[in-house]
């Protein structure tokens, strides 16, 4: 693991941002697909805008670029305002040159019954194009990434998952109250996302010291699912200073 601390999150997201840029660009140029795996949340805002701000100033295309989102709530409908569908469109999508079906994010409208089957479907095309060539990631104050809650497993792959009370509590306030927040998602595992050449987790703010300080001092748990980050040969924490605030 590297650590890279900022003063200012908009300063280091562009920095993200450029690195992503580039592999986009060297992907290119030997006419591969660039196979992004994305996030949602706050923490990646200032990425996607820098991102959107250089396909408009800078030419940067998006032709060659296949993405897959990370988690998605369910049941939720696409065109919920709370939906991460909703989500990726607003702040990436509907502003780049991305072919419609080269994105990919976890169906939140899916039955009961189909999604099983969706997952390993979901897994099966994240190998097919190559598997994930960079994942960005943030981390929720329970240590999950996607949405991996205390008590995944090192091996999950993408599945349906159960909500833990503190994320949904940290979510209440864009869902207008805790009872309308949904008590599921689909996610992508702890091994879809190791699984990728290069993972870059973004940290904003005190209020995910603590939790940092323990996915990058503590012990490797499923307790904190973020600590399995550890194992990972290519992963670097993009902090700002309060983020940073804990590390010894
Ligand atoms: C979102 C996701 C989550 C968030 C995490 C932090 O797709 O997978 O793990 O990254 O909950 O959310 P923010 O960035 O809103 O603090």
């Amino acid at each position: 693991i590297h650590n890279i601390s900022f003063g200012q999150s908009t300063e280091a997201s562009a920095i993200v941002a450029r690195e992503i840029a580039d592999l986009i660009r060297s992907k290119a140029a030997s006419g591969k697909p660039c196979v992004l795996g994305l996030a949602t949340g706050s923490s990646p805002i200032n990425v996607y805008a820098e991102l959107v701000r250089m396909h408009r100033e800078e030419g940067l295309s998006f032709k060659n670029v296949i993405t897959f989102n990370l988690d998605e709530y369910w049941p939720m409908e696409k065109s919920d305002v709370q939906s991460y569908h909703y989500f990726m469109h607003e702040h990436l999508f509907n502003h780049i040159d991305i072919p419609a079906d080269q994105v990919n994010i976890p169906d939140g409208t899916l039955s009961q019954e189909e999604i099983k089957p969706f997952c390993i479907a979901y897994e099966a095309k994240i190998k097919a194009v190559g598997g994930l060539d960079f994942q960005l990631l943030g981390i929720g104050r329970t240590g999950h990434i996607g949405f991996n809650e205390p008590g995944s497993h090192f091996n999950s792959g993408t599945r349906m998952i159960t909500l833990d009370y503190l994320t949904r509590a940290d979510a209440a306030g864009s869902f207008r109250g805790l009872s309308n927040v949904p008590k599921k998602a689909i996610t992508m595992g702890i091994n879809t996302v190791l699984s990728a050449k290069r993972i870059v987790l973004l940290g904003w703010g005190q209020n995910k010291a603590e939790i940092l300080k323990e996915t990058i001092e503590g012990e490797i748990s499923s307790t904190v699912p973020a600590t399995y980050l550890q194992e990972h040969d290519n992963t670097t924490f993009v902090l700002d200073d309060a983020a940073a605030s804990e590390l010894t």
